[in-house]
């Protein structure tokens, strides 16, 4: 163990038997390129992606370039073989500049590529992996109906068996990158008699697999140019080497799939949080009122002092949550409890952020507009904010 002498340094250095609050300096290279990425390309398109309601194929060729399709992947199959609290760290820098670039890779990889990986057999795998790293395949999740949303186990969508094949009918709803996927898991129910979550089989879908379309684009608030759409399946044929895990078991795949999306939505909050620090504290030191920057005034202080320390709060738990996933420890409830706070505590962010810019802060003169609109659907999407409370109630009240 090396401890440094508090006596003559006045530090203790992060050894065995300490706490580590910094990235270590792997992660911190990262986190550099993600920045350099986020503030060079991303945040000087993110008004253009908000108002074209898209996002530029330019930039999904650079996110592929920059290795972050792959980042969770294993090396063997192309990707760059970090962990969950890297992945945290990569979606908080992109967020931070564009949330519906953000939003995209973190379905990508933490609602497809972590499943593929965890339940995915080699030939799934073998299949898959090498085109999600690079991104030439886009990754998306779909478990959502018009009639199941918070009550995941509630869907109806159908699969039924035709000889080796199964045939898949139905409408999902709300499937984030939809449109462009190269490879989607979809959850449909293949034993009608069972109970609702003992008949679920999840599907790895092509995203050029005949019977498949796009429906319905959804106009949303925020997040504009993430692309959010309906999907129809009109009989489109699979076979039983497009199941991920087991049939009828795939309920707990979607379940446990959420648990680490969570920390990708949490991861998201967070930088769309830090943005609206970001914008708050320049305004603050700008915009002059009564012969003074208003950030001289206690009343702007006592709100910027409020924004950091929720965001602060909220980044512990991002990568705690982060670090259990990826220590294979129990993250159910600490996913839900970084979502939780990390999601109000963004739109906290972005309630106050406008409140300071003021009227400017209603307008598209500034990016806080945005933000606010932004953040919203992080309390929303991968489990409502009722839904998180829930989940943690029950690991606690058992
Ligand atoms: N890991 C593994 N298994 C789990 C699990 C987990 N985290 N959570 C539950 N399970 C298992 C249970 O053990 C149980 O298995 P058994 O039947 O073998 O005992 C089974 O799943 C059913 O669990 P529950 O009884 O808890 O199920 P429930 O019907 O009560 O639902 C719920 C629980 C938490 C409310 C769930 O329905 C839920 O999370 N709802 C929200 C759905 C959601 O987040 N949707 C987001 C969709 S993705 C999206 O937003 C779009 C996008 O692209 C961004």
């Amino acid at each position: 163990m090396t401890v440094t002498d508090p006596q003559t340094s006045g530090v203790q250095a992060a050894g065995e038997g300490c706490l580590h609050f910094e990235l270590g300096e792997e992660l911190s290279l990262v986190q550099d390129e993600a920045r350099k990425f986020a503030d060079d390309v991303l945040l000087p398109l993110a008004t253009k992606h908000d108002r074209e309601e898209s996002i530029s194929d330019d930039v999904y060729r650079q996110i592929g370039e920059l290795g972050f399709w792959g980042l969770t992947i294993p090396e063997e199959f192309g990707g760059a073989g970090f962990n969950n609290q890297a992945l945290a760290v990569v979606l908080e820098e992109l967020n931070r500049a564009c949330a519906a670039t953000g939003v995209a890779v973190s379905v990508h990889n933490s609602l497809l590529c972590a499943p593929l990986m965890k339940f995915g057999t080699d030939e799934q795998k073998a299949r898959w992996l090498p085109k999600l790293a690079t991104g030439e395949a886009l990754g998306a999740y779909s478990l959502s109906e018009a009639g199941s949303g918070s009550d995941a186990a509630a869907l109806s969508a159908s699969a039924t068996r035709d000889g080796d094949e199964w045939v898949l009918n139905g409408t999902k709803l709300w499937v984030t990158s939809g449109d462009r996927a190269g490879l989607i898991l979809v959850y449909m129910r293949t034993n009608p008699d069972a109970p609702k979550a003992k008949g679920i089989t999840a599907f790895l879908v092509p995203g050029d697999a005949p019977g498949l379309k796009v429906g319905k684009h959804e106009k949303k608030t925020g997040i504009r140019g993430s692309a959010t759409v309906e999907l129809i399946l009109d009989g489109v044929r699979l076979g039983a080497g497009d199941i991920l895990g087991e049939v009828d078991r795939g309920f707990p795949v979607a379940m446990d799939t959420l648990a680490g999306g969570r920390i990708g939505i949490a991861s998201q909050a967070v930088g769309i949080g830090q943005a609206c620090l970001d914008a708050s504290i320049k305004y603050a030191m700008e915009r002059e009122q009564f012969g003074k920057p208003i950030g001289h005034f206690q009343s702007i202080q006592h709100k910027i002092a409020d924004m950091s320390t929720k965001l602060e709060a909220s980044r512990l738990l991002v990568r705690r949550a982060a670090w259990l996933r990826d220590a294979g420890m129990e993250c159910n409830r600490a996913a839900s409890e970084a979502k939780l706070f990390a999601s109000q505590s963004a739109n906290y962010c972005a309630d106050e952020a406008l409140q300071i810019h003021g009227g400017a802060g209603y307008t598209d003169h500034f990016h806080v507009e945005r933000l606010f609109r932004d953040a919203r659907i992080t309390e929303i999407y991968e489990g409502a904010t009722d839904i998180q409370r829930l989940v943690i109630a029950r690991s606690l009240l058992r």
